[in-house]
């Protein structure tokens, strides 16, 4: 993961795990042990005696990627028990199920680039992305079953949240608040998985019932934010930084929160937004797609999303208050200050 370090701690005290500053060795250590298991994991649980299906999951596992989600699972754990078997299964299934949506996302985005690679529906075709994602569904359902059924019971009710926010986006507001459209879409399609990544590490942690809630909670918040602020990336971002090509919820006619707001007032970038079909049509010349960014990136629009990120931010500051503090609460508030400050 890629991170500034955030404001007040010292950069050199920090030892980096997956991107993110973590002051407390022992916790360090234990983390950067737990992710080491969870890329094992992931290996070996996407293993098969037919070699293309592992060959096409193991392509974007091998692509990197933030590594977000089991990060989360493990530091939530760090508020109890720790580390443990189950622990490590919780995150790594949690990966799988965000894997194998972005096999689904990029086949209903068009998008040729993902964690710097090429897609899988660019680098072989639609229908070996869909069965990949496919298969890796089925492999994050038979490790939750290792869980017990409640694990499996609340992996399922989060798809069915998960698959329910892209519908929702898919469908557009129909009449409905276009900005109560997206913060419901955005809670939906990432909140909801990311808030089980927290309430998984807790719960198997053995942590207090409230805790778990809290952090649960927390995962939606920053899970929200963490969508809002990858909304922001995709027009902000000058290059390929992301890994994703910048522009693409443009190209796909999905109004994010920065051209919700951007349209929202009645000046002439708002005219002209709306005379080049932004955020309201797939958009397929490039130069349409310069001129729409280079106006958001100007726009009041980017400015009120900043905003807005920084309420979510300070909603999810507070439920980190209600958790006992020490190391582990420490690092959740720089995994926040990381979602964050990652919108430059
Ligand atoms: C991408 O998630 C999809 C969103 C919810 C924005 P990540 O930004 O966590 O993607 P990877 O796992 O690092 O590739
Ligand atoms: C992805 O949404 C959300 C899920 C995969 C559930 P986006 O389409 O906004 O994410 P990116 O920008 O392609 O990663
Ligand atoms: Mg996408
Ligand atoms: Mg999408």
């Amino acid at each position: 993961m890629q991170s500034s370090t955030p404001a007040g701690s010292s950069p050199t005290a920090a030892t980096q795990v997956a991107g993110l500053p973590i002051a407390d060795e022992a916790l360090a250590a234990e983390v950067t042990a737990g992710l080491e298991r969870v890329e094992d994991l992931l290996r070996q649980e996407v293993h098969s005696d037919y070699r293309f299906v592992a060959d096409t999951s193991l392509h974007l596992i091998e692509a990197g990627g933030k590594r977000f989600r089991p990060l989360l699972t493990l530091l939530a754990a760090q508020l109890a028990g720790g580390t443990s078997d189950d622990v490590v299964v919780a995150a790594t299934s949690v990966e799988l199920v965000h894997l194998a949506t972005l096999y689904h996302d990029d086949v209903m985005d068009e998008a040729v680039l993902r964690r710097g690679a090429q897609s899988a529906n660019a680098r072989w075709d639609n229908t070996v992305a869909i069965l990949t994602g496919d298969y890796l569904f089925a492999h994050a359902s038979r490790l939750v079953s290792q869980l017990g059924p409640d694990a499996v019971r609340i992996i399922a009710e989060t798809f069915a949240e998960l698959v329910t926010g892209q519908m929702r986006e898919t469908r557009g507001p129909r009449g409905d608040d276009p900005v109560g459209h997206y913060m419901a879409v955005v809670a939906e399609k990432t909140g909801s998985l990311i808030a089980t990544a927290g309430r998984f590490g807790a719960m198997f942690a053995g942590a207090r019932p409230a805790d778990v809630e809290a952090l649960r909670r927390f995962g939606e918040i920053i899970g929200t934010a963490f969508q809002v602020s990858d909304d922001i990336i995709d027009i902000a971002s000058p290059s390929g930084d992301s890994g994703k090509t910048p522009g693409t919820d443009l190209r796909e006619g999905v109004a994010t929160l920065p051209v919700l707001y951007a349209l929202a007032d009645d000046g002439p970038d708002a005219h002209r937004l709306r005379a080049l079909g932004v955020g309201e049509e797939e958009i397929t010349d490039d130069a349409v797609i310069a001129e729409a960014l280079e106006i958001l990136r100007g726009s009041d629009g980017l400015v009120r999303a900043r905003e807005a990120l920084d309420a979510q931010a300070r909603a999810a500051r507070d439920e980190l208050a209600g958790l006992p503090a020490g190391p582990a609460r420490d690092a959740l508030s720089a995994l926040l200050d990381y979602t964050v400050e990652r919108v430059g």
